[in-house]
């Protein structure tokens, strides 16, 4: 069957429906959720003063009980590899899982399907109605860790906006980085930040630790230092587009930026593969029991070998370092993965 008909096709049909006042209505759907009586198969309707709730038989709430059309929401087909039209021996090589940033999907091919991207790219699109564009992630990484990547199917358009806990995104994911698998991690740090902090987000990219922390939490100030200037420009972008007030991009080497700032309470790391060349320099800019997010990436057991280095590298430094957690935030290959240190030096 050629993927691309399998869009869903819209059904009407008639339903009884509570006919409720948008002010009232949230409380009115939580009572129809909980009797068990709000039909989940139709798509709820309103209009300018009225929601209309399709119900699967009459209920007195007070409200007017009406007979009234409604859509029907068809599932989507989530499993983009059904519609992969392939061979048989090549299913077994099918990608199980892609990066969707806002309207764009990136995603890892081997070789061995590598002739039929464009097929792939054409069935995520069918299968997931957000995505608009599917690129080939080509695994190239450059200093300011962007992504090579190809466009194999839909929109030749790299630039999209990503939403993440409510927040905005806006980027071109050819020209800066952005992992929406770090999603929980930046609320996890976001949670730790307390009232007036001064925060140094080292490695900041287009803005989503900064721009969480300044949008949930009240620090005082943030610098987001990244020395790629399309990140800086799109970190300017989505503070505006965020709405927030305490984010100040710095465009430059984090190390040579991080001198001429204040010292701060807590220094987010995220360079996993390099943060460790930055450790000493982030140490000097810490205030006397400031917290850094540090994070590496590295087999595990070489964990206990990189703390002690962490920890000796403290004591040159007249400082004593005290781990508060440790997270595997990630796999990143077979052998590797992404560890989060939150780690406080007094
Ligand atoms: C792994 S990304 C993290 C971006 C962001 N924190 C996020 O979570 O999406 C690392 C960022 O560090 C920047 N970078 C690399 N080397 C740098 C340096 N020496 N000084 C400042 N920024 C650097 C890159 O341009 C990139 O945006």
């Amino acid at each position: 069957m050629p993927y691309l008909s399998l869009k869903p096709i819209c059904v009407r049909m008639k339903s009884l429906c509570v006919v409720v006042p948008k002010k009232k209505a949230e409380p009115v759907r939580q009572r129809l959720m909980s009797k068990g009586i709000l039909r989940k198969e139709l798509q709820i309707r309103s209009d300018s003063q009225n929601v209309y709730f399709p119900v699967t038989q009459r209920v007195d709430l007070c409200y007017p009980v009406e007979t009234k059309n409604f859509s029907e929401i068809k599932e989507q087909i989530k499993d983009y590899r059904v519609l992969v039209d392939l061979p048989d021996d090549l299913r077994e090589y099918l990608p199980s899982s892609y990066d969707v940033l806002g309207s764009i999907a990136i995603v890892k091919v081997s070789d061995e399907v590598l002739p039929h991207a464009s097929k792939i790219g054409k069935a995520i699109i069918a299968a997931q109605k957000a995505v608009s564009t599917v690129c080939v992630d080509v695994g190239v990484m450059d200093e300011f860790r962007t992504r090579g990547v190809k466009v194999v199917a839909g929109e030749k358009n790299l630039e999209t906006v990503h939403k993440e806990y409510g927040l905005v995104f806006k980027m071109d994911i050819s020209k800066v980085f952005f992992s929406p698998r770090l999603a929980t991690e930046r609320e996890t740090v976001a949670n730790q930040v307390g009232p007036g902090e001064t925060v140094v987000d080292m490695f900041a990219g287009v803005g989503p630790f900064s721009i969480m922390i300044a949008k949930t939490r009240a620090p005082r100030i943030i610098y987001a230092i990244d020395s790629n200037p399309e990140a800086i420009r799109y970190l300017e972008e989505n503070i505006e587009l965020n709405k927030v007030k305490t984010v100040k991009p710095v465009l430059g080497d984090a190390r040579e930026s991080i001198v001429d700032l204040e010292a701060s309470d807590r220094i987010i790391m995220n360079l996993p593969h390099s943060a460790n060349d930055f450790l000493l320099d982030a140490i000097r800019a810490l205030k006397p029991g400031g917290t850094i997010h540090f994070y590496k990436i590295m087999e595990e057991v070489e964990l206990e070998d990189r703390m002690n280095e962490m920890r000796s590298l403290a004591v040159e430094e007249g400082r004593v370092m005290k781990l508060l957690a440790r997270r595997k935030v990630k796999s990143y290959s077979p052998s590797l993965n992404f560890y989060a240190f939150d780690l406080s030096f007094l």
